[in-house]
């Protein structure tokens, strides 16, 4: 039987596959050898699809729609087509000018004042979570998942909160979400419709319009205009479909992988005990150490990247995590430094499509982060071998088990 440590190595740079587990497993190492030998790379999975590994590029095409597209983001051997200029999930399958007027709907809900808001509720559901995470350890040296007892669970609560939908729906989402975007397209034609994402918010959608007016999210996009117009249901749909999907994996690799982290980093467990004032300079360099979300754009003519030759219609992932590896932009790169201080990384993308939700997914990383060290400040990795790293372009720890070492009473 051959396993990940016996299969011949690949080439990166003609034979990468960014939902393979030997790429996520350690992706740094991918990204720094190409950046020296490769800095563009092509592979043939998926239908073909290149890799910039550059800060500099990378930072180029997220600025350039006029030669990118993002009426596709997540790489798909179904290419889409025909869905421009809103695409499939406005906003950030849109491409000007219809991007501005899309994206622009959604900015009251996640400016700072909205999201500050969100603050208490998110503390609270933290704690709740370690209280009954903690329920079951009876002694030192138990054992928790700290991703699937706690990070998955806190982006769910919230969006779902912002949304209107029933937070026992989270493990649905978690399965859509596990579809779209760690195997694309490896369920196509094996499952029944109503276990499909469309027919969950179809049906949420007409029961939304068939009763009153409500005070979330959804409720907000109902009743929202576009030019004048009430929103299509594609676009009421799209928006939806990108909140769930934007708003759940994200996050929660986030934090998992912050808490990874800390795990084996006992002096970065003990400065943040000692020195609160500097999570805020740790969840920046968790963002950018970290940072998850790869995306992808689809040329929009022929062109050219750090003067590689791209034919029109072909994919291009845009490896922001990779960006904020690069030793060109930033110095000691690769090394975590927990009070860094000059730290513009790119984990949130930047350019037009730039995370919308980066005050949300700032506040629940912070809290999620503050709640955890208060009850349970030092903890290890119960065997480094047991954690497994999700493929795909959302990239964070999925099972996480540790140790725990001290806890302190609520
Ligand atoms: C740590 C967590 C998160 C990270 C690292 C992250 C990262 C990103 C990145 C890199 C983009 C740019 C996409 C592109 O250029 O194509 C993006 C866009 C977006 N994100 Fe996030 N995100 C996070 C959390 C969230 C949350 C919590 C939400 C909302 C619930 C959200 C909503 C969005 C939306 C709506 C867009 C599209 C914006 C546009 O196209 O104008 N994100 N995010």
């Amino acid at each position: 039987m051959t396993d990940l440590h016996d299969a011949p190595p690949r080439d990166w740079a003609t034979e990468f596959d960014h939902t393979k587990e030997d790429y996520a497993a350690d992706a740094p190492a991918v990204w720094a050898e190409l950046r020296d030998r490769c800095p563009v790379a092509h592979s043939d999975a998926h239908g073909g699809v290149w890799l910039p590994t550059r800060h500099e590029d990378i930072a180029a095409i997220a600025h350039d729609t006029e030669h990118f597209s993002s009426e596709g983001v997540i790489v798909n051997i179904f290419k889409p087509e025909g869905l421009a200029p809103m695409g499939y999930a406005p906003p950030i399958t849109s491409d000007p000018p219809f991007h501005a007027d899309a994206r622009r709907l959604m900015l009251p809900a996640f400016g700072p004042k909205a999201i500050a808001e969100l603050e208490e509720g998110t503390r609270e559901s933290c704690r709740q979570l370690l209280d009954e995470l903690l329920a079951d350890v009876t002694g030192p040296d138990d054992i928790v998942d700290a991703a699937t007892q706690y990070a998955q669970h806190i982006p769910v609560r919230v969006i779902a909160d912002m949304l209107g939908l029933p937070k026992e729906d989270g493990p649905r989402f978690r399965d859509f979400i596990h579809r779209i975007i760690e195997k694309p397209g490896e369920y196509s034609g094996t499952l029944g419709v109503e276990d499909t994402l469309l027919f969950y918010l179809t049906n949420v959608i007409v029961e939304r319009r068939n009763g009153p007016p409500t005070d979330d999210l959804i409720g907000y996009l109902l009743q929202a205009e576009m030019d004048g117009e009430p929103l299509t249901n594609e676009h009421i749909f799209g928006t939806i479909a990108l909140l769930i999907i934007a708003g759940i994996d994200t996050t929660w690799s986030a934090i998992g992988a912050s808490l990874w982290h800390l795990a084996q980093h006992p002096e970065d467990r003990k400065r943040l005990a000692e020195d609160p004032d500097v999570l805020v300079f740790a969840v920046e360099e968790f963002l950018r150490f970290y940072a998850p979300v790869t995306m992808a754009r689809i040329a929009a003519v022929d062109t050219e990247i750090g003067g590689c030759p791209v034919a029109e219609r072909d994919w291009v992932l845009l490896p922001f995590p990779a960006a904020n590896r690069d030793p060109e932009a930033f110095e000691r790169a690769d090394e975590f430094v927990i009070d860094r201080q000059r730290n513009r990384h790119l984990a949130f993308g930047l350019g037009i499509h730039r995370c919308l939700g980066s005050n949300l997914a700032r506040l629940e990383l912070t809290v999620a982060v503050d709640e955890w060290m208060k009850r349970i400040p030092d903890f290890e990795l119960a065997d480094p071998a047991t954690v497994r790293w999700s493929t795909g372009q959302v990239r964070g720890p999925r099972e996480l088990p540790v140790r725990i070492l001290k806890t302190v009473e609520a």
